[in-house]
């Protein structure tokens, strides 16, 4: 699967040629947002967009505030037609069908980012577990988990990225300096976690409604939520044993945005500031990690529409917990942006690139 050619020799832009792209489902809100950030990523030309039910429509026909910026039509997934038109794919499915359709396509000598969970586990017995047996479970041996800021150097050298769920991202990078740097107990973790309703994707769902959700704030999938493993698989990767986290996920009623508050217990009393260097330093070459001065808090409106991810922390003296508050945008740094962030280093583009985006203001 690793290709030890230079990113820059296989896919451009030496050659000067565009990269050619295509995405997956490209009428979810993860697709629609790769369209929004690729349309203007300088070395990046769309070449096709995929959609089953609106399959022969031109895209601005379904999202009219894209006429004149995207406007392709959109045509059924097809792997052998769609690898001669693209290079590059965005694979925007639903977990359980990606798998089924990936892995035609790294035959067909594309390269591919996949957002959904399929490829995030190392373990087929782990994805067995919590979703149904892998259809594909070769791959995962090969498959690189996409947080950049853990696996940089091997995204960039593979061509099949499980690109990090939405709640993972904001709670690896509020968790991993603490437990890399032995500052908390592995055990008793607590990540509780609120996400805007586009989390729960584009088709329709009862309890995505309207009334369902607006002025209300309900938890869910108590103990069972999927993202748990993959938390867990990272955490555990960076202490060197087994960990355990209480994971639990809210909606708020909002269209995007994301925030972690995570909780650890401290292995010995830090100041609130030592804790705020630690990660400064931790995070002090990552263009898209923000570390939030002593007293301040991030909001899920300072990144909305970026790719960034903010962090504050504080150390609670009377309970002895490292608190810490992670926001992103779930749709960017939480999907397709970090997906665009794994393009760039899987081709050897400089990483920002078509991510400079300042956030999105009332
Ligand atoms: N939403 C988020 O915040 C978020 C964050 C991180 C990761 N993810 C993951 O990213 C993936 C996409 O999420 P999303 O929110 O964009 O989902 P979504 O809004 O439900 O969109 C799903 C897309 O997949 C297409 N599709 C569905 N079933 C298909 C099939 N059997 N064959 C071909 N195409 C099919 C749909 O096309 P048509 O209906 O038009 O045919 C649609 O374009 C999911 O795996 C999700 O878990 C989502």
């Amino acid at each position: 699967m690793a290709d030890t050619r230079p990113a820059a020799v296989i896919n451009g832009p030496n050659d000067n040629t565009m990269l050619k792209v295509c995405i997956l489902g490209a009428t979810g809100y993860t697709g629609l947002e790769l369209v929004r950030l690729l349309s203007d990523h300088p070395q990046v030309e769309i070449k096709a967009l995929t959609s089953e039910k609106q399959a022969g429509k031109n895209f601005p026909e379904v999202f009219p505030g894209f006429q004149g910026i995207c406007d392709l039509k959109l045509q059924p997934l097809q792997s052998t037609k769609l690898a001669k038109e693209a290079n590059f794919i965005f694979s925007c499915l639903p977990h359980k069908e990606s798998m089924a359709i990936v892995p035609a396509f790294l035959e067909k000598g594309c390269r591919v980012v996949d957002l959904s969970a399929d490829f995030r586990l190392h373990s087929s017995k782990t994805y067995g577990e919590w979703y149904e047996p892998h259809k594909a479970p070769e791959l995962l041996k090969e498959a690189v988990y996409g947080l950049p800021e853990v696996h940089r150097e091997a995204i960039k050298k593979t061509s099949l990225v499980g690109n990090p769920g939405c709640y993972p991202t904001a709670s690896l990078l509020a968790l991993l300096p603490l437990i890399q740097g032995r500052l908390v107990s592995p055990d008793g973790i607590v990540c509780d976690a609120k996400s805007g309703i586009s989390g729960a994707g584009r088709s329709p769902a009862l309890e995505s409604l309207f009334c369902e959700v607006n002025d209300s704030v309900t938890a869910y999938k108590l103990t069972t939520h999927r993202h748990t493993p993959e938390i867990e698989q990272e955490l555990s990767k960076a202490v060197g044993r087994e960990v355990k986290i209480t994971f639990t996920p809210h909606l708020i009623p909002m269209d995007r945005g994301l925030l972690v508050t995570a909780y650890a217990h401290a292995l010995r009393k830090v100041e609130t500031k030592d804790l705020i260097q630690l990660f400064k330093n931790h995070y002090k070459k990552e263009p898209f990690v923000v570390i939030y001065p002593e007293g301040t808090i991030p909001s899920t409106k300072s990144v909305r529409g970026t790719n960034f991810c903010h962090i504050g922390l504080a150390f609670n003296e009377r309970t002895n917990q490292i608190i810490v508050v992670s926001a992103i945008d779930n749709l960017v740094k939480g999907a397709s942006g970090q997906a665009v962030q794994n393009m760039n280093l899987m081709c050897g583009f400089p990483e920002k690139t078509g991510l400079e985006k300042s956030p999105l203001q009332p």
